[in-house]
């Protein structure tokens, strides 16, 4: 059964469908990087581990992620990488909970790392986890999943990214949030909103403009510095709940898009119920992406000469993965109105436009685009 046909009575479980769908991706990459040999994962809000319904939560699907990841690239791993994860909540019969739910499922990491279970307040963690001194080999995994939103603050968030080594996930309930914007907004709610969108704060026309506005608020904010994209959950009809995903490096970026895209192969944009009908109705039929609004773009953008980096960047920046690029670009050229000339100014092999992370990772000029 595919991801998306899952139907879960709860957003929860949605969460975590995306918490390890890029995880999976970013962890895998990391276990084969040569220069990498330490991660941190922190889940600061991570909850009870199992529930009583038997649900597994954050803390759970880390580890088990971790521990697969492991089975899988044992010998690249051993002796190479080490994992330290933190997973705090402020409720300690929680936490005592996770302890005694982790030695019954025999979960650790002995191995490869260490597994620290805290009851801290997330205000006191995030002070350690700001503005920390962080050498080029680690890397850092935050995963916040309040309640509410009242802990939360962009500029916390900032802070935390700001080693460039560090990628956050950040859940909202968005929902409610929207419902409060309009009226009767509480103190903490309009702080929020001013820190995030500015002048938009108060203006969204409808839950899902809200989660665009918040989003856009955020990148306006972090631009130039820090990626921001949101995954969108609905829950019954019209109730919208989001993950903001925050990096500083395209390539992550990249790895959440596709994440994202593995759940909506139509939209990119998020889950809802209608996926698990779908899905089962028209089960022979393929998805096609719908990139309609980002093939316009990308053709205004190819009137001018691109490099293959500016074209892949160009792609990630407007939340569409290579795969899409490179079916418009052939689509383009087999109508004879694309050109695609190497550095040394021959023509490029048909169906060749070397967009991918692989041909754009060393900065080299490969190829230029340009729309005939
Ligand atoms: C939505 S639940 C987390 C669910 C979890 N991520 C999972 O997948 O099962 C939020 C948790 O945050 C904890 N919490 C609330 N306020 C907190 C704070 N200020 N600091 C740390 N933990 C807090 C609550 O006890 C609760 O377990």
């Amino acid at each position: 059964m595919k991801d998306s046909q899952i139907n879960p009575q709860e957003h929860s479980e949605i969460k975590v469908l995306i918490l390890r769908k890029y995880l999976e991706k970013y962890l895998s990459i990391l276990s084969l990087a040569a220069h990498v040999n330490e991660v941190e994962v922190y889940d600061l809000f991570c909850g009870e581990g199992v529930y009583e319904n038997g649900k597994e939560g954050s803390p759970i699907i880390i580890l088990k992620l971790i521990n697969e990841i492991y089975a899988k690239n044992a010998p690249q791993i051993k002796g190479k990488l080490t994992f330290k994860c933190q997973f705090n909540d402020r409720n300690i019969d929680k936490i005592e909970k996770l302890k005694k739910s982790l030695k019954i499922k025999d979960l650790h990491i002995d191995k490869i790392g260490t597994v620290n279970c805290t009851s801290s307040d997330y205000n006191e963690i995030k002070q350690q986890l700001s503005n920390r001194r962080t050498t080029s080999n680690k890397r850092t995994f935050i995963f916040i999943d309040p309640y509410g939103y009242k802990d939360i603050s962009i500029v916390d968030i900032e802070n935390m990214l700001s080693d460039k080594h560090t990628e956050v996930l950040l859940f909202l309930p968005t929902q409610f949030m929207y419902r409060f914007e309009k009226n009767a907004t509480p103190e903490s709610l309009q702080n929020f909103l001013n820190e995030a969108m500015k002048n938009d704060a108060g203006n969204s026309k409808s839950p899902i403009n809200f989660i665009n506005n918040l989003r856009d608020g955020f990148a306006n904010r972090l631009k130039g510095k820090h990626y921001v994209d949101s995954f969108i959950i609905t829950r019954d009809i019209k109730q919208y709940f989001s993950m903001f995903f925050f990096t500083s490096h395209i390539y992550g970026f990249e790895k959440f898009l596709e994440a994202k895209w593995d759940i909506d192969e139509q939209q990119g944009r998020g889950w809802s119920p209608i996926h698990v009908g779908q899905q089962d109705l028209f089960n022979q039929v393929q998805t096609k992406p719908n990139t309609d609004h980002f093939e316009e773009n990308l053709l205004v953008f190819l009137k001018e000469k691109r490099t293959n980096i500016e074209v892949h960047n160009f792609t990630i920046e407007n939340r569409h993965l290579i795969p899409h690029a490179n079916t418009i670009l052939k689509e383009l050229q087999n109508s004879n109105r694309l050109q695609v000339t190497l550095d040394d100014g021959k023509d490029a092999r048909k169906g060749s436009f070397y967009i991918g992370w692989n041909e754009v990772k060393s900065n080299k000029i490969k190829s230029n685009i340009l729309i005939k």
